[in-house]
């Protein structure tokens, strides 16, 4: 359990190929001053060549080669997952990096940001692999975050993360969502 008097330790930990989720983590950390930590590719995913290499990794459930320089996260009470959709389910770095910090997560939240569907089946992925449901979701659209109008919703969430992130409890069972 959490003392009442110690604040939550939440981080950030992010996947972002081509920006939009970068610019949704970058505001959510400036305005929090929550940590952020970065998952890239060990090997970068630029033209078209990238594009492929992410639609085979998708379709043939491939772990890519991913690094992290951030610290291991069972250092949080709450971590927050930021990564995009690829192919209507979970971006393959994220579920690589997941394969190796799954068991050091105690709870945790999922922004998704996506052309437009698939966002729930990514979060379900991502509850599967973790074996407990995230405490709060956040879909964007990347026309929404790029537009510069998703930060009314940001700002949301974190209320949200804040008062969920409360008093310490025992991770939640799995619960699937799909859209
Ligand atoms: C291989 C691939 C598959 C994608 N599949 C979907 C999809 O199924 N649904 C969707 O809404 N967007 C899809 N997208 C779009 C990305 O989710 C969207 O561009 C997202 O904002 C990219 O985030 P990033 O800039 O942080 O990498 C796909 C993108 C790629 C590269």
């Amino acid at each position: 359990m959490l003392s009442d008097e110690r604040k939550p330790r939440i981080g950030i930990v992010f996947y972002s190929r081509s920006g939009t989720g970068r610019a949704v983590a970058d505001r959510l950390a400036t305005s929090s001053g929550w940590p952020l930590h970065e998952i890239r590719d060990a090997v970068p995913r630029m033209g078209l060549s990238g594009d492929l290499r992410c639609v085979a990794d998708r379709l043939l459930g491939r772990r890519p080669s991913v690094r992290y320089a951030g610290p291991s996260l069972d250092i949080y009470d709450h971590v927050i997952l930021i990564t995009p959709v690829w192919l209507r389910g979970l971006a393959s770095p994220m579920r690589a990096f997941l394969d190796t910090q799954r068991r050091m997560i105690r709870a945790y939240s999922v922004i998704c940001v996506m052309s437009g569907h698939g966002g729930f089946r990514a979060v379900d992925d991502i509850a599967t692999q973790i074996g407990a449901r995230p405490r709060s979701i956040l879909l964007l659209r990347q026309h929404d975050v790029l537009a510069g109008e998703t930060d009314g919703a940001v700002c949301r969430f974190k209320r949200q993360i804040l008062a969920a992130a409360g008093p310490a409890s025992p991770i939640e069972p799995l619960l699937p969502a799909v859209d």
